[in-house]
């Protein structure tokens, strides 16, 4: 009874299924996700089409021992990722499809970060995280995600991999909610290898642009096919946020990048981005925003990843980011909603 799970998963949790069953369900997500990474890793969904396809064959293909293989399909066809055809055949489904390296969307190299040892070993910690409100990744490595993956060169090409695949996935919805034909010279601020930039200039021809990051990301994104396509039009600079941002931008734009700091550390991003904003400049935060409300959203997941991994890293409501922007001179104008989790966050000069 423990372990059962009711039938129609749609009656109410709370009448139908006793609550060790839906807490036994809720611990035991963490072999789910385990197993998303793991088979992510040895690239099942690449060995698959929607085409059944026998264990043995499969298991062949990408190295693994068929036994343990199977119990993870079955395990994972029953949520969906895979479907099981007969006894020992299995095909891909929408969802596994989204483990396929190159699949518009693949979350291959998210599902893989969530295995790497810099992002499991410090919830061994988090419990005094909790009580100490220190990051778990300090805890468990004596150094900050950032310190640690500088010294990891295979975990950071990872996470970078993993940080590109989540941006393409957005980068659509993005596009489709925001109209940026006001602009003209526009900065991403810590914009990574410009993957998000490009898209913008791509849509846009009238516009320049200007990708800024720290020393060692600049040199790696420099060359790269989508920045070289570009010519002038797409300029990379080095710096460090906290001293100063590119000059001569009518927008500034940051992505993803607020939520890795504490409210001191984005108060002084803020500012430097506002002594460079013209006084009819805007500030584009892209964010997730945390709503008022009571449901589960993946703002409220990601904001214990935050609290886990980051120093200081938070998810924010909207009322916080308007605290935020005022701290720094600035106002919130608007809140652009599109159809993945981020919303764009616009913002002027307050006077
Ligand atoms: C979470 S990533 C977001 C990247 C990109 N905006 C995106 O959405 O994919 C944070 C970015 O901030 C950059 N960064 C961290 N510290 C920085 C600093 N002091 N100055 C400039 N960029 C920095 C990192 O190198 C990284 O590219």
């Amino acid at each position: 009874m423990l372990f059962q799970v009711a039938e129609d998963s749609a009656a109410p949790a709370n009448t139908q299924v006793p609550p060790a069953a839906v807490m036994t369900q809720l611990l035991f997500g963490k072999h789910i996700a385990y197993s998303i990474s793991a088979v992510a890793r040895l690239g099942v969904a690449d060995h698959m089409t929607d085409e059944p396809v026998g264990l043995e064959k499969l298991a062949a293909g990408i190295g693994a021992q068929p036994a343990a293989l199977y119990r993870v399909l079955r395990a994972l066809a029953a949520v969906g990722v895979f479907e099981q055809t007969a006894e020992r055949r299995f095909r891909l489904t929408p969802l596994g499809a989204l483990l396929k390296t190159d699949a518009p969307g693949s979350l291959r190299y998210f599902a893989m970060q969530l295995g790497d040892s810099w992002s499991v070993r410090p919830w061994e910690r988090f419990a005094d995280t909790l009580k100490t409100g220190e990051d778990a990744v300090s805890l468990a490595f004596g150094k900050n995600a950032f310190e640690l993956l500088a010294e990891e060169p295979a975990q950071a090409e990872m996470f970078n991999r993993s940080m590109s695949a989540l941006s393409l996935a957005m980068m659509e919805p993005l596009l489709a909610a925001y109209d940026f034909s006001p602009i003209r010279r526009l900065a991403d601020v810590g914009g990574g290898h410009g993957k998000l930039m490009a898209a913008v200039l791509h849509e846009y021809e009238h516009m320049t642009g200007v990708v800024y990051d720290l020393p060692e990301v600049v040199a790696g994104a420099r060359g790269q096919e989508h920045a070289v396509a570009l010519g002038e039009r797409l300029r990379f600079e080095a710096g460090s946020f906290f001293e100063r941002v590119p000059a001569g931008c009518d927008a500034y734009m940051m992505k993803f990048i607020l939520h890795d700091w504490s409210d001191g550390h984005c108060r002084t991003i803020l500012q430097r981005v506002r002594e460079q904003l013209p006084a009819d400049g805007r500030v584009l935060v892209i964010e997730q925003i945390v709503m008022p409300t009571a449901e589960l959203s993946f703002a409220k997941l990601l904001d214990l990843e935050m609290l886990a991994l980051t120093v200081g890293g938070r998810e924010r409501t909207q009322a916080e980011f308007e605290a935020l922007f005022a701290s720094a001179g600035l106002r919130l104008t608007r809140v652009v909603t599109t159809e993945s989790p981020m919303c764009i966050l616009e913002a002027r000069r307050d006077g």
